[in-house]
């Protein structure tokens, strides 16, 4: 595709300047490929939206450097600077009160708040800090499909409405960042990802509060759609079989009632290889037509209610 651009100096300094002029790239992070434009801008930020095809009251991620840059466009209390100091550079947003510092209420979706994530991919923190100021950026899929964990995936989603997609790799993480919230002292899981509430606990010495989907009262994240990154084919959790029309997503041993095409998650059981090849099996499965997509029982342990959270979301069973 000749719209995907290797990660090079003369690329990133382009990527830059197609930011600067109001426009939009495709973009590399840790956990997914961003959709990324200046933050500041309404008008570049609804781009993005109508880009994405997105429903306008879902909330952006604003990208950052570091602390330094988030402390400029959010108000950091005591939690949020040690949760940051922790987990940053990292793969997890945090939403903090709104400074007005100069990110566009677009972005926010209006809100006081604001969503901040410094990611950790080098060719990420080479765009950000040229451009100078937060990249908002969404998963840089069509909205409701299954997010971009390659330069490729992008072009297969968003190609022809993108003038640079710059290709950083595949991402090494492949499930979206965890989300915490940080208001009046408590601490919010608001989507999960990567790090683990445990994690975040046991960082931080705080009990992080995880909001259950039939409370009204409990802080929400309006992005948590509740069938969100799904592939166009019908999907059955916990499998143990399929047929010769469907296909197995496997985690080690493939069963033998599995009678057509599999594709492997993770030989060895390896819950961080599942994250980083997930997005790629759906959209791969995707792609033979077939009837089903089974997927083998993933065990809901540590980064395993990531990686179940967007399972059952892309089957809709939730
Ligand atoms: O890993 C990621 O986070 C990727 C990469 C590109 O950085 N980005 C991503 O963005 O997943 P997106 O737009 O698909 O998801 C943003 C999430 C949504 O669930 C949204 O509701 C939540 O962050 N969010 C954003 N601002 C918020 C706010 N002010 N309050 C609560 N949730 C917010
Ligand atoms: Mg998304």
């Amino acid at each position: 595709m000749n719209n995907i651009y290797p990660a090079n100096s003369l690329n990133i300094e382009r990527a830059i300047e197609t930011l600067q002029n109001g426009e939009l790239i495709g973009l590399p992070t840790e956990t997914v490929y961003g959709l990324g434009g200046d933050a500041t801008r309404d008008d570049v930020v609804a781009k993005i939206f109508a880009t994405k095809n997105r429903p306008n009251f879902n909330p952006l991620i604003s990208h950052v450097t570091g602390l330094e840059m988030a402390s400029k466009y959010g108000v950091f209390d005591e939690i949020a600077l040690k949760i940051a100091e922790k987990f940053w550079q990292g793969p997890l947003t945090i939403v903090v009160p709104k400074n007005n510092a100069g990110v566009c209420d677009l972005a926010c979706a209006g809100l006081e708040t604001i969503a901040i994530r410094a990611p950790n991919h080098p060719v990420a923190q080479e765009i950000i800090s040229g451009f100078g100021k937060p990249i908002a950026a969404p998963s840089a899929n069509v909205s409701g499909s299954i997010s971009p964990t390659s330069a490729r995936d992008v072009a297969a989603e968003l190609g022809d409405k993108l003038g640079v997609i710059i290709d950083g790799g595949d991402c090494i993480v492949g499930l979206e960042s965890t989300v915490v919230g940080v208001f009046d002292g408590e601490i919010h899981l608001l989507r999960k990802g990567f790090f683990t509430a445990a994690d975040i606990e046991k960082a931080i010495g705080k009990r992080v509060l995880t909001p259950s989907l039939n409370d009204e009262n409990a802080p929400k994240s309006p992005g948590m759609l509740l069938r969100h990154y799904s592939p166009k084919t019908p999907m059955i959790l916990n499998a143990e079989s399929a047929d010769e029309d469907e296909v197995f997503l496997a985690f080690g041993k493939v069963p033998t009632g599995v009678k057509g095409a599999f594709i492997q998650l993770s030989e060895s059981q390896n819950l961080t290889e599942v994250a980083a090849n997930l997005y790629r099996a759906m959209r791969n499965a995707d792609l033979q037509n077939p009837k089903t997509i089974k997927v083998a029982h993933i065990p809901n342990v540590g980064l395993g209610e990531a990686i179940n959270d967007r399972l059952v979301r892309a089957a809709g069973t939730i």
